[in-house]
């Protein structure tokens, strides 16, 4: 069984031993280690059972200079920098050759960097003499745990150290922006700092065009509930699901008839607010005697486009036409 603690010195000492520790972020809770260690690297990729070509995002503190890692960091992206980091924002940027473990960027000539703002994982990197990689503590394709308890609960069997930072209020996983490019980025994963408030900052829009880089996005199944998870686009839909499977557990915006009949949980019309819920409670739905889990996707609209892409790849889509009469 896992340990959950709050005293960052063990956490700062098992890291320097090059042990894996899981830390709170503010997105989610990352499985931790040292960012300069093939040992603690490989560890990392055996507990979550991540494909080593999955490259993994390299966490600094807030007063690091990048440019002992990067090649080169265009205007733009000091401009992001300036304006959300600490923050739920992940950079890609071309490597300076040989400066980076390849195990951390998956043989690739870039790297992802983000420094996260929640203080706990602020106070362990500035201790620290080495970065830290972290993907989110979770076997590789499940949902990404947001309390030192889902951490605990993702890894039964192991006998982890898990530093607990209370509950991460971003709730999904950072956006990413390449930044390989001169003088045009592109969302590689969307989150929580969308596309407008990147134009926002930039006062110009994203270059959209097919991209060699390789992301999480490009896998058709991720963040994935134990139990089947069914996505419907509209209100009607989702009720003629439930007609069909009694015992569904609902996740819908509508409340009402609906929660009379079924368990569930009415899901809050704010995006902030959702995406501090989506997590937590798939994994509710998880522990429920449901035998299926049944979710409304929001609308696609601004601000929306990283909890509707975590949605749609954690489930399946049904439309009315494929439901039974
Ligand atoms: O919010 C987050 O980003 C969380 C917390 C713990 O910081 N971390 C996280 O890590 O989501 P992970 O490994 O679950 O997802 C990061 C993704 C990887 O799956 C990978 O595809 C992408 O970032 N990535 C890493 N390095 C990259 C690179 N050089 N180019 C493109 N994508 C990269
Ligand atoms: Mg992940």
């Amino acid at each position: 069984m896992s340990t959950i603690t709050h005293n960052i010195e063990l956490a700062i000492a098992a890291l320097q031993e090059g042990e894996p520790v899981a830390i709170p972020t503010e997105t989610v809770y990352g499985l931790a280690g040292n960012a300069e260690s093939s040992e603690a690297i490989k560890k990392i990729f055996a507990m979550k059972h991540r494909p080593l070509t999955h490259p993994l995002i390299m966490h600094v503190s807030e007063n690091s200079d990048i440019s002992q890692w990067v090649e080169a960091v265009p205007e733009y992206a000091r401009q992001l920098m300036a304006a959300f980091w600490p923050g739920p924002l992940t950079l890609v940027f071309n490597a300076r050759p040989g400066r980076i473990n390849p195990l951390v960027t998956g043989g690739q000539t870039t790297v992802a960097i983000r420094c996260p703002k929640h203080p706990v994982a602020q106070a362990l990197l500035s201790r620290l003499d080495f970065p830290l990689v972290a993907p989110s503590a979770n076997p590789f394709g499940k949902i990404s745990p947001t309390t030192a308890e889902h951490v605990q609960h993702s890894f039964p069997d192991a006998h982890l150290l898990i530093l607990d930072g209370g509950r991460c209020t971003v709730g999904i996983e950072s956006t990413i922006v390449d930044a390989t490019h001169p003088d045009a980025y592109q969302i590689l994963r969307h989150g929580m700092i969308d596309e407008q408030a990147i134009s926002y900052v930039l006062n110009r829009s994203e270059r959209k065009e097919e991209t060699s880089i390789r992301v999480p996005g490009k896998l058709d199944s991720h963040y994935q509930p134990e139990k089947p998870l069914y996505i419907c686009d509209s209100t009607e839909t989702l009720q003629r699901f439930c007609n069909t499977s009694p015992d569904a557990w609902v996740l819908s915006f509508q409340k009402d008839a609906l929660f009379s009949q079924f368990q569930g949980y009415q899901l809050p019309s704010d995006s902030g607010q959702l995406a501090y819920e989506l997590y937590y409670r798939l994994r509710m739905a998880d522990q429920s005697g449901s035998s299926v889990i049944v979710m409304e996707l929001p609308a696609n609209e601004p601000g929306w486009e990283g909890i509707r892409e975590r949605i749609l790849k954690a489930g399946t889509f049904v439309c009315d036409a494929t439901l039974p009469e």
